[in-house]
């Protein structure tokens, strides 16, 4: 089905109306040509001729990165090797890497999304973009150099590390937008710093963040420190990669979700049930044109909100609280690293760059929560030290309810990463 003009500002019955019909396509695709998908079908007692309503997708069976390592490595794959032209893999914390794939006809519509992403938080032709994701078999680099090179940007495909040359480049090339992870882009700041350059002077104006989670207050740092507005990007491998949602430069209030080839849904993580717009729960995807691997109701673990639309006529989510894998269960309390980052960030002597390590004593699991002084208070005495500590086991015990052990450690201490940052070292699992 041909969209509309412009889709993204189409009533809503125009969007549903596009939804349904592909919806219907990607359906019968998987179920004609995924031996995996037609099997769940087949056991759950549906078929592609049982959806004749949007809502109707909830008696689908949900996909989760499960079945595609059941699958591995080619096993979800609708359409023959031969009309596959990129693979890119995610490598997953245990196990076997998630693989996923892209005909000519996925890859084209990707390039268009990124680009429809990029303009959308403000880029244009006239910009240079210095894209710091890795390249390689992570989405990120690639994802994003696609769509930026189709809007027509002046793209510098940097990729990850050699952080002293990133300084550099930026500076020499005077980019105007940068893409990557929060937390690596935070260790581009600190380098021009630690050079006594001032990142607020460099030309870079705006900057499109995504691949881990970062609240609010990751927002201010890096527009405080950077001198940029900071925007969110998201999106995973198994939908395509970045580009599935973005933050409209307009607005700024939450990714607005490419509704035109992505369905949402947000379910509640126990029962599987489909809640209403605005309560939190688990994001779930079903991809709506993807060719080479469609997804039906993809658990993505990710945890947020659907919202009204705003600057587009597509629905938004709310910032991702976390992942439900990565859920630190204290004494019995639910807790996030967001939540923990929240308070770090609100403490002024200490820096954003922190990890959490949970271990275990006897019966009872305990968090540590190691964090560095900012550079200015390097050389400061013990006590500003313990001050800052005190300040932060306080602030977590009387907002979170949970007794932590805070490690205020040197500047450089903690390990940096140059793509998603490592927030949680697990010791109960060694
Ligand atoms: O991280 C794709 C991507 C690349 C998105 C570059 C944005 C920018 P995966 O490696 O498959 O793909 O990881 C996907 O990363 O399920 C979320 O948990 C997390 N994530 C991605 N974007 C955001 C975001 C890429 N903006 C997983 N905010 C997702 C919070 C995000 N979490």
């Amino acid at each position: 089905m041909m969209s509309p003009p412009d889709i993204t500002r189409a009533s809503r019955d125009e969007i549903s109306a596009l939804q349904l019909a592909r919806l219907k396509t990607t359906l019968k695709r998987a179920y004609e040509r995924v031996p995996h998908y037609r099997a769940k079908f087949d056991a759950a007692g549906v078929h592609p001729d049982d959806l004749k309503s949007l809502e109707d997708l909830a008696k689908f069976p949900f996909t989760t990165k499960e079945d595609l390592r059941q699958t591995y490595p080619f096993g979800m794959f609708a359409e023959p090797l031969e009309d596959i032209v990129r693979l890119h893999a995610s490598s997953g914390t245990t196990g076997k890497p998630t693989v996923v794939a892209y005909t000519q006809r996925d890859i084209d519509p990707w390039a268009e999304l990124m680009a429809r992403s990029i303009a959308a938080a403000g880029g244009t032709k006239r910009d240079i973009i210095h894209i710091t994701h890795g390249y390689g078999l992570f989405t990120g680099g690639l994802g994003v150099h696609y769509g930026a090179e189709r809007l027509g940007c002046t793209v510098v495909p940097i990729s990850g590390g050699q952080t002293e040359r990133q300084v550099q480049l930026i500076r020499d090339f005077g980019a105007t937008m940068i893409v990557g992870t929060p937390s690596y882009v935070l260790n581009i700041v600190d380098e021009f710093e630690r050079q006594g350059l001032d990142p607020r002077e460099c030309t870079l104006q705006r900057g499109l963040f995504g691949a881990e989670p970062w609240g609010e207050e990751m927002r201010q740092e890096l527009e405080a420190r950077l001198g940029i507005i900071a925007m969110d990007l998201y999106g995973l491998s198994e939908l395509i990669g970045p580009g599935v949602a973005v933050e409209c430069i307009e607005s700024r209030d939450g990714p607005t979700i490419w509704e035109d080839h992505f369905y949402p849904e947000v379910i509640d993580p126990e029962t599987g049930r489909v809640l209403p717009e605005g309560e939190p729960g688990e994001l779930v995807f079903t991809s709506l044109t993807k060719e080479a691997l469609p997804m039906v109701r993809y658990r993505t673990r990710d945890l947020t909100r659907l919202l009204p639309p705003t600057a587009r006529s597509f629905r938004r989510i709310g910032k991702i609280t976390g992942r439900s894998d990565d859920m630190l269960i204290i004494r019995g309390v639910n807790v996030f690293p967001s939540q923990i980052e929240e308070l770090i960030l609100k403490t002024p002597r200490l820096s954003p760059h922190y990890q959490l390590e949970v271990s275990r004593r006897g019966h009872l699991d305990e968090l540590t929560v190691k964090v560095e002084l900012k550079p200015e208070f390097a050389a400061a005495p013990e006590e500003v030290r313990q001050a800052a500590a005190w300040e932060l086991k306080h602030h977590i015990k009387s907002l979170i309810g949970i007794t932590t052990k805070i490690e205020v450690q040197d500047v450089g201490s903690i390990a940096r990463s140059e793509g998603k940052a490592k927030r949680i070292v697990d010791l109960r699992k060694s």
